[in-house]
């Protein structure tokens, strides 16, 4: 029988084998969308550049590398300072890396010959970034497609491929753009699997800090296990995003963390966390949070609104599927979060009319979930011909479009009380209306909880790639057996 071929990625222990057939299927699918493209001729060569090894600031220092989303897709390659080609016709890959000086091997270690590479990234072809004129000459192209377009999330213009010499070439910039977009949108099998691993991964360190965590102890410290979890468990060195530990009032920071504010709050007891973190393994996210109280038992205010927002994830959960619209998804959530506030006697009055003036952007002010993949906010949520909604809340949804088979999102409602928005509403008639004040005053200060799940779409309905305690029941019951089951990572084995 034949060894099974070696995996192009793997850190050995319990990490997941990832074989260099992802890539393949992802070239192989490229080309087909682009042969069914208007305005692509034959003859026609994708060109993408990797990312570039950076230093920080003036120094010499080099900023840990990570390899640009687009290239990662299409080549798997981890090195910095690449290109790849491929030939749309035929399917073939050229993959360029740079030719190194010999101080390398002094410096940084082995230099690997081409047939390394070839060999380790399964392409058709690897040559030396220097002679990539002359090889793309040879192939006589018709034209050479560079990837130019924008990125509805940040609002930035992704980078295109430049070398000396690519000016003899015919370049169009504007036809590989949305079809690589709308490939990477549709994960497939062997995409899946890696978002399960790092879903199972970050779930596991999420668990592990739910039993840690203990008034006393120091927001930062949470970040720290749940980095050192992926690590040394699920061989992360990165994770997809900025680490949020909000704790008391800092869980109604959205993006609480950044070096503003640096996760450096003392837990206190009676504080809710609000913990939002995510590995990354080979490129591939997570995106998952968790909230619970920092003493493992909820009051009955953190339980009403904690369950207020389970309501909202489990009923949104219940109706996704493909062909439905997230922005009405989106519109759910903020339905059940006023209905519950009413419930919990915040709100009074109709949640028909609290639609009508979107009270329910005051307590979730972001949107419901986001595409995930190799990026966090992954790209394609709003193609050409999609429009963001500019209403408050909606226009900060990152995803625009009818859910599909093999997306995979973020569920991720939350209700937060948020002085500036709280002050805001009370000031404008058409929403203090059916603000209790006197019962919103009992929440100043009680920060937020978001409960964020990434899934993948089926054909019928859903499959949950998080696996995290998530009732007020479980999660108490889980906590209360920290003693006896913590095993702390750090020192353990
Ligand atoms: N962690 C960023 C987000 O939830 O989108
Ligand atoms: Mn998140
Ligand atoms: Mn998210």
């Amino acid at each position: 029988m034949a060894a099974a071929p070696q995996p192009v990625y793997w850190l050995g222990n319990d990490t997941l084998r990832v074989s260099a057939a992802l890539f393949a299927e992802n070239r192989q699918r490229l080309c087909k969308g682009l042969k069914a493209k208007d305005g692509v001729v034959p003859k026609s060569v994708v060109v993408l550049q990797g990312g570039e090894q950076t230093q920080r600031y003036c120094t010499d220092t080099d900023v840990l590398f990570r390899q640009e989303s687009f290239f990662h897709w299409a080549f798997g390659v981890t090195e910095p300072d690449c290109y790849g080609a491929i030939d749309v016709d035929s399917g073939k890959s050229i993959l360029f890396v740079p030719k190194l000086p010999e101080s390398y091997a002094t410096w940084m270690g082995e230099i690997f010959k081409k047939e390394h590479f070839k060999e380790k990234y399964a392409v058709d072809d690897v040559q030396y970034a220097c002679d990539i004129v002359d090889v793309l000459t040879k192939l006589t192209p018709a034209v050479l497609l560079t990837l130019r377009g924008q990125n509805t999330d940040s609002g930035s213009i992704c980078r295109e491929a430049s070398f000396e010499g690519i000016s003899g070439f015919q370049v169009n910039n504007t036809l590989l753009h949305p079809v690589i977009v709308e490939c990477r949108l549709i994960k497939t099998d062997m995409e899946l699997e890696v978002l399960r691993y790092t879903n199972r991964i970050s779930s596991e360190a999420h668990k592990m800090i739910m039993k840690h965590v203990k008034p006393g102890h120091k927001e930062y410290e949470m970040e720290s296990l749940f980095q050192h979890y992926c690590y040394t468990k699920g061989g992360m060195r990165h994770t997809s995003y900025t680490c949020i530990c909000g704790t008391g009032h800092n869980s109604s920071v959205l993006h609480y963390g950044h070096a503003g504010a640096p996760n450096d709050k003392l837990i206190m007891d009676g504080d809710m966390c609000l913990f939002d973190m995510g590995g990354e393994y080979y490129c591939y996210s997570s995106d998952i949070t968790c909230s619970f109280p920092a003493n493992g038992k909820f009051t009955p205010d953190q339980r009403a609104i904690y369950e207020a927002v389970l309501k909202s994830s489990q009923t949104v959960m219940a109706a996704i599927k493909p062909g439905v619209k997230w922005t009405d998804m989106h519109r759910l959530a903020d339905r059940v979060h006023l209905e519950e506030l009413v419930k919990i006697g915040i709100l009074n009055g109709s949640v028909e009319d609290m639609m009508a003036v979107h009270l329910g952007a005051v307590f979730m002010p972001h949107g419901l979930g986001h595409l995930l993949g190799i990026d966090v906010h992954d790209v394609g949520g709003y193609p050409e011909g999609v429009e963001r909604i500019n209403e408050p809340g909606l226009r900060s949804l990152r995803m625009g479009r009818l859910v599909q088979e093999r997306m995979v999102l973020t569920v991720e409602p939350g209700i937060y009380f948020i002085n500036h928005l709280l002050d805001q509403a009370l000031a404008d008639a058409t929403q203090s209306c059916f603000i209790n004040n006197q019962v919103l005053a009992r929440f100043r200060g009680f920060g937020g909880v978001r409960i964020e799940d990434d899934i993948a779409v089926t054909a019928t309905g859903m499959e949950l790639l998080t696996c995290v305690p998530r009732t007020v029941e479980e999660i108490e019951a889980f906590m209360a057996d920290s003693a006896k089951n913590f095993s702390p990572v750090v020192g353990s084995e």
